[in-house]
């Protein structure tokens, strides 16, 4: 897998397709508006960036980013996606995504919804707890890049951060998997779907999307969470 599909060229994805190309993958990028609203940000992303629209840019890839806010009405391109390994990066936020009752009383998390919404898609949750923006006190100035830049390291390294990964697809996981490591990161699997509300905001592994947390202690705020209705 040498492409990535990004759809939502926000700060999440924006800054994502920047990682991804800096290890080595090409992107496709999408919003809402149409391409021609992101000739700067593809000319900035340089020749491993085209941008296209949300049905092209899941047509162009294996692995696709779904970077925008999360809403079961959002038209997606679900036959282009239909067998893709598709990333869902939402952190639900009510007031932004509107009120879906099964999540709010716990019953379901949104990442199930979502699979719902493609059920002939692999949908994995990943990359929802670090940060694509500066840290909010910049101390020193590695502070100024994105946490998913700024905590990278290489593999081994005694320093390394993980990052969680759910899906109801063994292969999906594998697949993030595989690109946390590209991007400097273990993965810890945190499988299926159902389980995703552990490492939603305001668990104990939440506070960590600043300045990152081992595998080890990942694994321990991932069991320490309770499921409160939000
Ligand atoms: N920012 C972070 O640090 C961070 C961290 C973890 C997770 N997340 C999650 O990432 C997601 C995006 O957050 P963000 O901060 O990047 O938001 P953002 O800066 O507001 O960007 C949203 C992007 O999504 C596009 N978009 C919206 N609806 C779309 C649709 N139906 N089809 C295609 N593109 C669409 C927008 O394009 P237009 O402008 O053309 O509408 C825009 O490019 C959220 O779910 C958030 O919870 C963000």
């Amino acid at each position: 897998m040498s492409t990535i599909g990004i759809i939502g060229a926000g700060q999440a994805g924006s800054t994502l397709a920047r990682a991804v190309i800096t290890s080595g993958y090409d992107v496709v990028i999408a919003n809402s508006r149409g391409p021609e609203t992101l000739a700067s940000l593809v000319a900035a992303l340089g020749p491993r960036a085209r941008a296209a629209t949300p049905a092209e840019a899941a047509s162009a890839a294996d692995l696709v980013v779904l970077a925008f806010p999360y809403r079961p009405t959002d038209r997606l391109p679900t036959t282009q996606l239909a067998g893709k390994v598709v990333l869902d990066n939402n952190n639900y936020m009510p007031w932004r995504d509107g009120i879906y009752p099964e999540v709010v009383a716990g019953r379901k998390t949104v990442h199930e919804l979502r699979q719902e919404q493609l059920p002939e898609a692999k949908v994995v949750k990943a990359f929802t707890h670090v940060q694509f923006h500066a840290r909010s006190e910049i101390r020193v100035p590695d502070d100024e890049l994105p946490a998913v830049v700024r905590l990278a390291r290489p593999a081994g390294a005694p320093d390394r951060k993980a990052l969680v990964v759910s899906s109801d697809f063994p292969e999906a996981v594998e697949a993030v998997t595989r690109l946390y490591d590209d991007l400097g990161f273990d993965a810890v699997d945190n499988s299926p779907l159902s389980e995703s509300w552990r490492s939603g905001p305001g668990t104990p592994m939440w506070p960590h999307h600043v300045d990152g947390q081992s595998r080890e202690e990942l694994v321990r705020n991932l069991q320490r969470a309770e499921r409160l209705p939000r």
